[in-house]
């Protein structure tokens, strides 16, 4: 994703951050279905076996054992994770994103691949009465900084949960937040780890590291880690294990981080039981 950091913004509600991210999603979509790349990768969804999660994800769950279980994904996007957690044999059957251009995206990778899933249209924070509780729910990279409050998704989470169902993480580490790789010294620290603001976010959002150009503001929090760890405990969640890394799950203007000898943290991964 390439950030043009824009000024703080103030006091704004939950309903009208989603909105705002929701329109800069939208916006940005169709640029995510242009080029070789979408075709080759509805073309692979189309292969057996297809899987996008890199080999520190299909460890984590094939550790805690998807298979057989049942999955929700919050921001699902284009479902191309929620579709690879069958070829580990979990059953993918619900997505969750408030994009609607993803989630078509999203159809035309499930029918590639032959799956039946369900994609709902939905803010996680306003979801329709009466969804299903399951045994996995998975998020990924990219997604609680587009969360202006963590107490509430977790709750939210938990609620999607069956008992005993198992919650899997794998997110960029709000450590790496405080840099910013496009300014002229990146390894000097630009943004405080405990900002409360969000930060407003002005380019179109790809994860090709170009500028895309403007479009609608949209609104990134960075969560520290500990607020993250405590707002999932306190929604009921027990944890079982976090893991920080070393190595880069952003976009590739975050590699300048990586493979260094005094190494920060880029990426970690949270399991937890309801
Ligand atoms: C960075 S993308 C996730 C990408 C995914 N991990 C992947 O690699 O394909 C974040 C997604 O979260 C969705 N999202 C952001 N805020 C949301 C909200 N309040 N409710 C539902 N979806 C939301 C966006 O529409 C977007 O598709």
């Amino acid at each position: 994703m390439a950030h043009e950091i824009g000024t703080i913004m103030t006091n704004r509600s939950i309903a009208s951050v989603t909105s705002a991210n929701k329109a800069a999603w939208e916006a940005s979509a169709h640029l995510h279905k242009s080029g070789s790349g979408w075709a080759r990768l509805v073309e692979a969804a189309g292969r057996p076996g297809f899987s996008v999660l890199d080999e520190t994800l299909t460890a984590l769950l094939r550790k805690y054992r998807v298979d057989g279980r049942r999955a929700v994904q919050i921001g699902c996007n284009n479902a191309r994770e929620l579709i690879s957690l069958a070829s580990l044999g979990g059953v993918p059957v619900l997505g969750i994103d408030q994009s609607p251009a993803f989630l078509t995206q999203g159809h035309e990778l499930a029918d590639a691949a032959g799956l039946k899933l369900t994609l709902l249209e939905a803010d996680i924070y306003d979801l329709p009465d009466g969804l299903d509780e399951f045994d996995l729910v998975l998020i990924t990279i990219g997604v609680l900084s587009w969360m202006p409050d963590l107490p509430e998704f977790f709750r939210i989470v938990s609620g999607l949960m069956k008992d005993g169902a198992t919650l899997v993480i794998y997110e960029t580490h709000p450590f790496l937040e405080i840099f910013d790789p496009n300014c002229e010294s990146p390894h000097e620290p630009r943004f405080s780890y405990f900002a409360k603001e969000p930060q407003v976010v002005t380019q179109a959002i790809t994860y090709d590291g170009e500028n895309h150009g403007k479009i609608e503001p949209s609104y990134w929090f960075i969560h520290p880690l500990a607020e993250i760890v405590t707002a999932c405990i306190q929604a009921g969640l027990k944890l079982q294990e976090l893991t920080e890394y070393p190595h880069s799950i952003r976009e590739p203007e975050y590699d300048v981080y990586a493979g260094q000898t005094a190494q920060v943290p880029m990426s970690y991964s949270l399991v937890a039981l309801k």
